[in-house]
């Protein structure tokens, strides 16, 4: 038994202990919030994102952080899932990336507000929350399943390595396909194939419809129409030319080029 005196050390003491602790790891918290908040990054631009985001009760259907309403996708890891240039897309006519399915409102959000809200929506992603929202246990082998193995499956000579036009990033056409071995990653879930050997598949022509009407080749499919809202007519040629381009028989009167030619006499004078 403790004395009445023990007793009484022994919860001051108790008391003196834990109430240290208590201060030393509230301290320690206080010292981390900066970091963790992403504070430094904190630009007139996401500021301005945050507004936009308050102004139009995008929390009304969307949750971030974890809280706000269920109704759409969590957003706090948005951009690193779908990349800007799909939110872009995205944002300036929802309805074109998920053709046929429920809705998201449609704003009429000129550039600069778009990148804002982006620029916000990539901040959020990069505040430090222990972890949340957990990485989908799927994920990893849902991108092995979007990895694709066009070389096995197909036959004939593997297409040619080339590199990739800036509008399949801009279109963002590379965030659902994976071609020449980048991207595909948003793409693994709805079926999107790689794009390499798509000439296999289809001419020009009906490559060009593809992109320009896809409801029109595939009723009900999920490629988005991104014509008139991320692809303009002449990027619509330039699409079908690289891809017609990956056919290695299309390159095949170049190929004879590899065949010794008597090469061009070098340079005698040297400037
Ligand atoms: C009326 C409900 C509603 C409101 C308000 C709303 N959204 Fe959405 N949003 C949706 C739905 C539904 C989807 C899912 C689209 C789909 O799957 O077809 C979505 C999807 C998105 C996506 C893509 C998410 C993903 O993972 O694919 C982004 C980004 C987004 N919304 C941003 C916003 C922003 C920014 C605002 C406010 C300016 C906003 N949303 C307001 C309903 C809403
Ligand atoms: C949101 C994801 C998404 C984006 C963005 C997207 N696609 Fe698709 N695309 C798909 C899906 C899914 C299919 C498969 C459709 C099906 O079979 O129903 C497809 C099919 C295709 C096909 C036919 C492929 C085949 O082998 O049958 C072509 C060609 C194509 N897309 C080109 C493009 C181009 C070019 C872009 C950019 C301008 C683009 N896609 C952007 C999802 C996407």
């Amino acid at each position: 038994m403790l004395t009445k005196l023990q007793a009484k050390v022994f919860f001051l003491g108790g008391t003196a202990v834990f109430f240290g602790i208590f201060l030393v790891l509230s301290i320690d918290t206080h010292l981390k919030v900066p970091d963790q908040t992403n504070a430094k990054n904190l630009t007139p631009a996401v500021i301005a994102g945050k507004h936009i985001w308050e102004q139009n009760n995008c929390m009304g259907c969307h949750t971030l952080f974890g809280e706000g309403a269920y109704y759409a996708p969590e957003l706090t890891k948005v951009v690193e899932r779908r990349g800007k240039d799909w939110i872009k897309i995205f944002i300036k006519n929802p309805a074109a990336m998920f053709p046929g399915q429920r809705k998201m409102v449609k704003y009429d959000f000129n550039d600069e507000q778009i990148d804002q809200v982006i620029a916000f929506l990539e901040w959020c992603g990069n505040v430090d929350l222990n972890g949340f929202p957990a990485d989908p246990p799927l994920r990893d082998a849902l991108q092995a399943m979007g990895t694709p193995t066009p070389t096995i499956a197909s036959s004939g000579p593997a297409p040619l390595k080339k590199p990739v036009p800036a509008i399949f990033t801009t279109a963002s056409c590379i965030g659902c396909h994976q071609i020449q071995g980048q991207g595909g990653a948003a793409g693994a879930l709805i079926g999107a194939p790689p794009l390499d050997d798509v000439f296999r598949r289809y001419d020009r022509e009906k490559l060009i419809t593809w992109v320009k009407d896809p409801q029109k080749i595939k009723p009900g499919t999920k490629m988005p129409s991104l014509y008139g809202v991320a692809v303009n007519e002449a990027q619509l040629n330039e699409i079908a030319d690289y891809l017609m381009s990956l056919n290695p028989a299309a390159a095949a009167p170049t190929a004879p080029a590899a065949v010794p030619t008597p090469a061009p006499a070098p340079a005698v004078q040297p400037k």
